[in-house]
């Protein structure tokens, strides 16, 4: 059905009739691509003013309206005897506004128009205190990052939220065409999956501390003597009852005296209770914090990937994938790298690390192919605007198979480029730098590279050892443009090598330097007992009926980066949360 059709369908459906009736909209999208079939019929149509100009000695007024369903605004000539005109013009305002479809004039190039016969409603804006520039003018992004709620009126950012929108829809597209089941994975969490001690923290302990201050304040804590003063009135009460019962009192005596006692216990209680708040944050005695006290009774973080969660479901449901926003507390200033971000993460059983590369490569292509069946006004103006090769890009990612070539042998290429200097020395056990990814996908192959097989010093816990005993089975997509797109293993599914490297982990946590050889640390952790608890549920899927299986992340916004060109990851997520920022 066309949208159409679907506002109309819903705006029909007023049955209420103590309610103001049902809008019934017609999306500009809608308008323009009718383009003369539908000259002559009467619609409503709602969006902001873009450019607004009074003409003809201010007898009427062209005013350009976008409503966010397509990049191309809708040409509305307004009449003075409709409206006042200088209430329409200004840049922001909003309107409502029925009126007929008018044809284009034969042989130019125009869109359709509407002549409009009724404003409906009006949103009005002050044009002298409007933050965004009036009609063309170009602001640069950075300076929209100011306004950020109000850059979604704005040609760009309305562009990367469509483009946003269809691989959010491409990407369950895909995943349901190939049998995965969406899972809701945590966003509160108590593993840290990729171990580098870049997690938010979850707590309240801060606001507990808060509003017991506060309290103490208004309030103060009972001393010492206070309480022992109301143990002793306590004390009192009791022998009141005691001798109360032995003189055979009347029973209607005995339980008032008992209710006295109960209230002054009551009383103990409270005080007791009280006295023991403290200002500040609750801490053990061997002076660290008391987690026991905080929301959870136990640590908690906001994620930095769903994947150990998304494990689990995937050690039953076979194909399976999460997508939700991650966190990650890193000091990263780059334009690729935010503190909240979208990832993708299938998960498949019974797949190792070939099913993995040829899963993301599907997956990536699938993206690509989709914006240029879907996405095509959009794209051609990214192209325009921030990178005219935006488009053949897709075209030649949706086309071509992925370059796949081991760690080691990436390593080899680099150290032999000589047309160039990295900043980062290249040799074999370092985790690659950008600029070495960015020269293997853009320079070296010019197309999408997936490196495989990396040392397992850099890499995650979970990944699959491999028999060299040296690598493990991770695999990175790198792109142009971008560097790191993609990232993933086969998972460790042996349970005593997953253990070992488990134990490894939070010895590598123990450790403050790298000053001690792998052997030291060996032997080190067959001593020192260190606790798997919190690992456990993870390696139960190890030790009942373990699977091989793999499966990797996608980072949304880079992929946003790599389609449009844009530069800036923090212009391709409507709310960019990065040091020092997080606005609304
Ligand atoms: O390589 P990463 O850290 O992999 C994982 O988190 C795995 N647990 C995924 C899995 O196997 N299920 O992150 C995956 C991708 C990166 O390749 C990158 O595209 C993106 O997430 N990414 C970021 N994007 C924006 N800002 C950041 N700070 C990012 N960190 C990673
Ligand atoms: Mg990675």
């Amino acid at each position: 059905m066309a949208a159409d059709a679907a506002t109309a369908e819903m705006a029909a459906a007023s049955l209420c009739d103590d309610l103001e009736p049902a809008t019934t909209r017609t999306r500009i999208r809608d308008v323009l691509a009718a383009v003369a079939a539908r000259a002559g019929e009467r619609v409503v149509v709602g969006g902001w003013v873009r450019t607004g100009r009074e003409q003809g000695k201010g007898s009427f007024a062209f005013l350009e309206l976008s409503d966010g369903s397509c990049a191309a605004p809708l040409q509305v000539i307004v009449d003075a005897s409709v409206h006042p005109l200088a209430r329409l013009t200004a840049t922001g305002t909003s309107v409502l506004v029925e009126g007929e479809i008018k044809e284009p004039p034969q042989g130019t190039k125009q869109n359709v128009e509407l002549k409009v016969s009724r404003v409906i409603e009006v949103g009005e804006v002050d044009a002298a205190a409007y933050p965004l520039p009036k009609g063309k003018v170009k602001i640069p992004l950075e300076t929209l990052r100011d306004v950020v709620h109000l850059r979604s009126r704005t040609n760009t950012i309305g562009a990367v939220a469509r483009i946003r929108h269809q691989l959010a829809y491409a990407t369950h597209s895909f995943f349901n065409e190939n049998g995965f089941l969406y899972v809701h994975t945590p966003i509160i969490t108590t593993s840290d999956c990729e171990g580098a001690g870049e997690m938010f923290q979850v707590t309240t302990l801060f606001s507990q501390a808060e509003k017991t201050e506060k309290e103490l304040k208004e309030n103060p804590a009972p001393s010492e003597s206070d309480v022992m003063e109301a143990k002793v009135l306590a004390q009192e009460k009791g022998n009141a009852v005691a001798q109360l019962k032995a003189a055979k009192a009347s029973k209607q005596d005995i339980d008032a005296a008992v209710a006295e006692l109960k209230k002054a216990k009551e009383n103990v209680s409270r005080l007791e209770e009280r006295s023991k708040l403290k200002p500040g944050i609750p801490h053990r005695d061997d002076g660290t914090v008391a987690f026991e006290n905080d929301f959870f009774k136990r640590q908690a973080f906001l994620t930095v990937s769903g994947q150990l969660q998304v494990e689990t479901y995937a050690c039953a449901l076979s194909s399976v994938y999460t997508f939700g926003p991650t966190f990650r507390a890193e000091n990263s200033h780059t334009s690729r790298h935010l503190a909240e971000f979208w990832m993708v993460e299938p998960e498949i059983a019974f797949a190792n690390l070939q099913d993995d590369m040829n899963c993301a490569e599907k997956y990536v292509q699938y993206l690509c192919k989709w914006l240029l069946d879907h996405c095509r006004e959009d794209m051609e103006f990214m192209v325009k605007n921030f990178d005219r090769s935006a488009i053949e890009r897709l075209q030649l990612v949706s086309s071509t198979p992925f370059v796949r070539i081991s760690y080691t042998k990436a390593v080899e290429l680099l150290k032999n480029v000589t047309g160039k200097k990295f900043e980062n020395p290249v040799e074999w056990g370092i985790d690659l730098a950008s600029e070495h990814e960015r020269y293997l996908t853009e320079e070296i192959f010019k197309k999408p590279v997936i490196v495989y097989n990396y040392p397992k010093g850099i890499k995650a816990f979970y990944m699959r050892l491999n028999d060299d005993q040296k690598t493990v089975a991770a695999m990175d997509v790198l792109v142009p443009k971008v560097g790191e797109l993609v990232g993933g293993s086969q998972r460790e599914e042996r349970l005593d090598v997953l253990k070992q490297s488990i134990l490894f982990e939070l010895s590598e946590m123990c450790f403050t330097a790298t000053l001690y050889s792998f052997e030291v640390k060996e032997l080190w952790i067959l001593d020192a007992g260190l606790p798997l608890e919190p690992y456990e549920w993870y390696l139960d899927l190890r030790r009942f009926g373990s699977v091989k299986h793999s499966g990797f992340g996608l980072g949304f916004e880079r992929m946003i980066l790599f389609a449009t060109g844009m530069e800036n990851i923090r212009d391709v997520i409507p709310f960019p949360r990065y040091p020092g920022r997080a606005d609304l």
